[in-house]
């Protein structure tokens, strides 16, 4: 295994490009199985979850070639309905599968989605627009078991507990675009990740209406072409860099930052002393202003909401900020994981339910730290930026689902990191932690 080695205390300065957005690639690569024809997906990001997805459409025998540094071509002609459980386990985005394997074939089998250290990820949602659109539903040994001979539109309702659902959003989209009738998606997620999946859609010849709203419509169609098209930025590796250059009291240009992709994150950061301006319409300035940092407020929401996905890194930003911070979570309440680790950098922060409470000032020092999930990883990593001494981070495999060379494009911002194998961390800390 590898791990990071972090020494703290530069500003951070410069221009960082965002790669492709995970979470918009993850889903239209599963939207190319849709049709028999050949798709080209560009600016794909280079990560673990990429590689699983290609992974996965290659065992349904599709055929999937990586034909550039972030080029994929896929053609799915020849595929079938089930996909396998060993690869399926370890990433919950493979659940976007069933939709286009329904409405294209309409029939699926995936096994149930793994756990996750950030809380419970239900698929109740998912089945039940399923259901709506007359599909049959069982779930048998941990396989998700999907006959819809005679799919059909119909009026589906996307809310849940915790707001709308975003893969879940995606899978009834996927389903309806085929089926005959019209579909409405009533509390759709809008994420920009949904709108770039709605847009890769109509460039293969779907009929959707509604497309970044909360309510979406379709009209189902006969059969989709393939297409070529451009994954967005990820606004969250976007928010990643802003943050790290907030919390080391840099300047950083970020190429691929969309304040409209942001929502409510550029307020958050705007009330705490961090300035955050477009460039252009696909570029963004970061810089904290000369009073420092002040302590600040957030709840993550569905989008435009505060993304849950930057909960963790922007914990790590409070602890810099003088007086109390409260970060509260409403889509995942435990997603914590990163806070004992915090703790072990001098971090001081309470767990009240599902808040945590931060009080900033205190330096953070390095320490041997664990990663334990793709954003508390980031977090741990941006926190290391800014403590004093090295930070040691460990199970990094996890940032590498999600963050596409993170310690080269943090280096070329002049961060001292490194990636080494595990056996360079000092023995007094093996010690400590076995
Ligand atoms: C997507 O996950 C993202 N992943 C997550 O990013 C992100 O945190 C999440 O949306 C919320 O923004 C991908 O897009 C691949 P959900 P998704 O279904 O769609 C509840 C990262 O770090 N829910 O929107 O799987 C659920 O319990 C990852 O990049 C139901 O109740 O999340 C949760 O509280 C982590 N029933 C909330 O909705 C359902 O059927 C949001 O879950 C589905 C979800």
């Amino acid at each position: 295994m590898e791990v990071f080695r972090i020494r703290g205390g530069r500003k951070l300065e410069g221009a960082v490009t965002a790669s492709g957005s995970k979470n918009a690639a993850l889903p239209l690569f599963a939207a190319s199985l849709l049709s028999s024809e050949e798709s080209i997906l560009e600016n794909v990001p280079d990560l673990s979850d990429i590689r699983f997805m290609a992974e996965i459409l290659l065992e349904m025998g599709a055929e999937v070639e990586k034909t550039g540094p972030t080029t994929w071509k896929i053609n799915p002609s020849q595929i079938v309905p089930c996909a396998p459980y060993e690869l399926v386990r370890k990433m919950r985005a493979s659940v976007c599968l069933l939709g286009p394997l329904v409405g294209r074939l309409g029939k699926a089998e995936i096994p149930m989605p793994g756990g996750c250290v950030i809380g419970n990820r239900p698929i109740d949602l998912h089945i039940r627009a399923m259901q709506r659109m007359g599909a049959e539903v069982e779930l048998k040994a941990g396989v998700v078991q999907v006959n819809a001979e005679n799919l059909r539109g119909n009026s589906i309702f996307m809310g849940g507990r915790h707001g709308s659902t975003v893969t879940g959003t995606a899978n009834a989209i996927m389903a309806a675009v085929l089926a005959p009738g019209k579909t409405t998606i009533d509390s759709a997620a809008c994420e920009p990740e949904i709108t770039d999946l709605c847009a890769m859609l109509r460039n293969m010849g779907a009929n959707i209406e509604g497309i970044g709203s909360h309510m979406i419509e379709i009209e189902g169609v006969e059969s989709l072409r393939g297409c070529r098209h451009r994954v967005i930025p990820d606004r969250i590796e976007a928010a990643t860099y802003a943050l790290a250059a907030a919390i080391t009291g840099g300047e950083v240009c970020v190429r691929g930052g969309r304040l409209d992709h942001l929502g409510a994150f550029v307020n958050v950061m705007n009330a705490c002393g961090v300035r955050i301006d477009a460039q252009s319409e696909n570029e963004i300035s970061v810089k904290t202003n000369e009073d420092g940092l002040r302590s600040l407020e957030a709840i993550t929401l569905p989008y435009p909401g505060f993304p849950t996905d930057l909960q963790a890194q922007t914990c790590a930003l409070a602890c810099k900020a003088k007086g109390l911070s409260i970060l509260t979570e409403r889509v995942y309440p435990s997603r914590f994981m990163h806070v004992p680790e915090l703790l072990r950098m001098g971090a001081e922060i309470s767990l009240e339910g599902a808040s945590s409470i931060i009080r900033g000032g205190t330096p953070l020092t390095g320490a041997p730290v664990m990663a334990s999930d793709l954003r508390a990883s980031a977090a741990l990593i941006l926190a290391g930026l800014a403590a004093e001494g090295e930070t040691w981070v460990q199970r990094i495999y996890h940032l590498d689902r999600g963050y596409d060379a993170f310690e080269k494009k943090l280096q070329g911002l002049g961060a001292e990191v490194e990636r080494l194998p595990e056996s360079e961390m000092p023995s007094a800390f093996g010690a400590q932690l076995s």
